[in-house]
C-alpha cells in the first residue's frame, strides 16, 4: 500500500514536470496562420504554446499592470517602434543572443531584447494613368513634401505606429528641424484629412481621390489575394508600387518583432520559440500567409509579392530599426505641430 502511494506521488511529480513545458505569448498579430505555426512548434518540441491574443495597446497595458506577476514570456507584435517603446518602459530583458538568432537576423533588425521575425517595407503606391515616370523618378520620402504633389497624396493618421516609425527614421537621418518642415509640406500635399488604414489609402488612389499613397508592402498582396473581397482586389490592380530612396539610403524597412518580456517564467522556451520562428519552415509560413518579406536569407516572398511589388530594391539597412522607438516622441511631435491629424 505504501509502495503504491509513493508510486502515485512519483507519477504526479513527473506529470507536473511535463505540464511545466510551456511558453506564454502575448500576441498582437491577428493572423490565423500564426496559430498553425505554434502548433507545429509544440509537435516538434513538446512545449505547449499559450496564446493570449489582443490589440497591442491592451496587451502592453496588461503586462505593465501585472508586473512581476505576469505570465508573459514573449510579446509578439508589428513594428519596431512598438517593441522599442516597450523596451524603453523597462518591460523587456536581454537574452535573444543565441548563435541561431544572431546568424538569422542582421544586426540592424534586432536588439538583445527583441528581434525582427518578418520584414515589411513602407512604400509609395501610385495611379499609373495620372503619375508619369518622370514625376516618380528619384522619388524619396523627403520629396513627398514637394509642392508638385499638392492635393495628390494620401497617408493615414499621425497616431499610426507605421507612420511614427517612418517619420522617426526621417528624424534620425535628417534631424528634427528638417523633419518638422517636411511634415508641414506633407500635410499641405494631402488630398484629404487622414482617415482609414493602409488598405484605405490604396483604395483612395484606385478611386481617383489621390494620385499617390503611402502604405506597407504586404497590404497590396493581401488585397490582390482576394481575401479582402472582390472590390479591394479590383482596386489593388489599379495601382503600382514604387520604392522610394533608391538613389540614397534605400527604402524604409520595418519588422514584426518578438520581445523577451522581463521576468518571463519560461525564458529558455521563449528563446527556443524565437529560434523556431526564424527557421526556413516558419519563414515560408509567414511569407505565404501574411505576405511579409522573410527575415532570413534563402526564403522567397509570396508570388503575389514577387510579381506585383518586386524584390529587386535597395532596402535601408543603415538606419537601425531600434531608432524608431528612440525617435518616436520627436516624430509624433513634428507631425502634430504640422497639423497632421
Ligand atoms: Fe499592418
Amino acid at each position: 500500500m505504501k509502495k503504491l502511494s509513493i508510486y502515485i506521488l512519483l507519477l504526479t511529480f513527473i506529470s507536473s514536470l511535463t505540464i511545466a513545458a510551456e511558453v506564454n505569448i502575448f500576441n498582437a498579430r491577428h493572423y490565423k496562420a500564426d496559430a498553425e505555426l505554434y502548433s507545429k512548434f509544440t509537435n516538434k518540441t513538446g512545449i505547449k504554446v499559450n496564446l493570449i491574443n489582443g490589440k497591442a495597446g491592451a496587451l502592453e497595458k496588461r503586462m505593465i499592470e501585472e508586473g512581476s506577476d505576469s505570465s508573459a514570456d514573449l510579446y509578439i507584435t508589428a513594428d519596431a517602434g512598438r517593441c522599442g517603446a516597450f523596451k524603453a518602459k523597462g518591460m523587456t530583458q536581454g537574452g535573444l543572443t543565441s548563435p541561431a538568432i544572431k546568424a538569422a537576423v542582421p544586426s540592424n533588425f534586432r536588439t538583445t531584447h527583441w528581434t525582427g521575425i518578418a520584414k515589411r517595407a513602407r512604400i509609395v503606391y501610385y495611379a499609373p494613368d495620372r503619375v508619369s515616370g518622370a514625376e516618380l523618378s528619384g522619388l524619396t520620402y523627403e520629396s513627398l513634401a514637394d509642392p508638385k504633389w499638392k492635393g495628390r497624396l494620401v497617408i493615414r493618421k499621425s497616431s499610426n505606429i507605421y507612420n511614427k516609425s517612418l517619420v522617426a527614421s526621417l528624424v534620425k537621418n535628417n534631424g528634427k528641424k528638417a523633419t518638422a518642415e517636411w511634415a508641414k509640406g506633407v500635410v499641405a500635399n494631402m488630398a484629404r484629412t487622414p482617415t482609414g488604414n493602409d488598405r484605405a489609402q490604396i483604395m483612395a488612389v484606385a478611386a481617383g481621390e489621390a494620385d499617390i499613397a503611402v502604405a506597407n508592402t504586404y497590404y497590396l498582396a493581401l488585397m490582390l489575394s482576394g481575401n479582402k473581397g472582390a472590390e479591394q482586389q479590383a482596386a489593388a490592380k489599379k495601382v503600382k508600387a514604387f520604392f522610394p530612396n533608391q538613389n540614397d539610403r534605400g527604402t524604409h524597412m520595418n519588422i514584426s518583432c518578438a520581445a523577451l518580456v522581463k521576468g518571463a517564467p519560461n525564458k529558455a522556451n521563449a528563446i527556443k520559440l524565437v529560434e523556431f520562428l526564424l527557421t526556413p519552415e516558419s519563414q515560408e509560413h509567414f511569407t505565404n500567409n501574411t505576405f511579409e518579406f522573410p527575415m532570413i536569407d534563402g526564403v522567397s516572398p509570396s508570388p503575389l509579392v514577387v510579381n506585383n511589388i518586386g524584390l529587386d530594391f535597395k532596402q535601408d539597412l543603415k538606419t537601425k530599426v531600434s531608432s524608431y522607438g528612440a525617435k518616436q516622441a520627436d516624430a509624433l511631435e513634428v507631425m502634430t505641430a504640422a497639423g497632421w491629424k
